[in-house]
C-alpha cells in the first residue's frame, strides 16, 4: 500500500514541476502585462490583419505583423507598421524614444501612446520580443496625391 502512495506522490510532484516549468515562460509578469496593454490599447485593431471583425481569437503568434491595407487621408497613405519586425530590431531604450516621438500627421493613435507609462512601454517591448519576429515589412508610406496600388480606405483626420 505504501509503495503505491509513494508512486502516486512522486507522480504528482513530477506533474506539478512540469506544469510549473511550462507556466513560467508564459507567466513572466512583464510579458503578461505587455500582452494586456496591447489588448486594451487596441493595437491589434490596426496592426494585425483581420483582427477587427473576424475575431479577437486570432492566435497571438499572428499578432502585430502589420498590413497592406492603406489608411488614406491628408497625410497620404500610411500602412500599419510590422511591430513584430520593428520592435525586435530595436532595443528597449530605442523603443522608449520612438514611442515618445511618434509623428502626428498620421492615423496612428499617437496621442494615446503618449499616455502609456514607461513601465508599460517596456512591458510592450518585452511581449513583442517574446513573440519574436514574423512577417514582412509594411509598404512604405505614400505622400498625399499619390494613388495607392494596394487596397486602402479613407480614414478621418488625425486627432
Ligand atoms: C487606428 C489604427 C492604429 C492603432 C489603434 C494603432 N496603430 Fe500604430 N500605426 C498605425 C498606422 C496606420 C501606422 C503607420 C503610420 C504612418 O506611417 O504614419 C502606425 C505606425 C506605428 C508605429 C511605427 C511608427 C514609426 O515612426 O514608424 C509604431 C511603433 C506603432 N504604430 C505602434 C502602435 C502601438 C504600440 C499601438 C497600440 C498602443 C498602435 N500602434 C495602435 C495605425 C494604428
Amino acid at each position: 500500500m505504501y509503495p503505491k502512495r509513494v508512486v502516486l506522490l512522486l507522480l504528482l510532484i513530477v506533474l506539478l514541476q512540469f506544469s510549473g516549468c511550462v507556466g513560467s515562460k508564459q507567466k513572466s509578469p512583464d510579458v503578461e502585462r505587455g500582452r494586456y496593454v496591447i489588448e486594451i490599447m487596441g493595437c491589434n485593431d490596426c496592426h494585425t490583419p483581420d483582427y477587427m471583425g473576424s475575431s479577437a481569437f486570432l492566435p497571438e503568434d499572428e499578432w502585430l505583423v502589420g498590413g497592406t491595407l492603406g489608411f488614406h487621408g491628408s497625410w497620404g497613405t500610411a500602412y500599419p507598421a510590422n511591430l513584430r519586425l520593428m520592435l525586435n530590431d530595436i532595443s528597449e531604450e530605442e523603443w522608449l524614444v520612438l514611442a515618445r516621438q511618434m509623428r502626428q500627421d498620421s492615423p496612428m493613435s499617437w496621442s494615446s501612446i503618449l499616455k502609456v507609462t514607461e513601465q508599460d512601454l517596456r512591458a510592450v517591448h518585452r511581449f513583442v520580443r517574446y513573440l519574436g519576429p514574423k512577417g514582412v515589412h509594411a509598404p512604405a508610406r505614400l505622400p498625399a496625391g499619390v494613388t495607392p496600388t494596394t487596397d486602402y480606405f479613407n480614414f478621418p483626420e488625425p486627432h
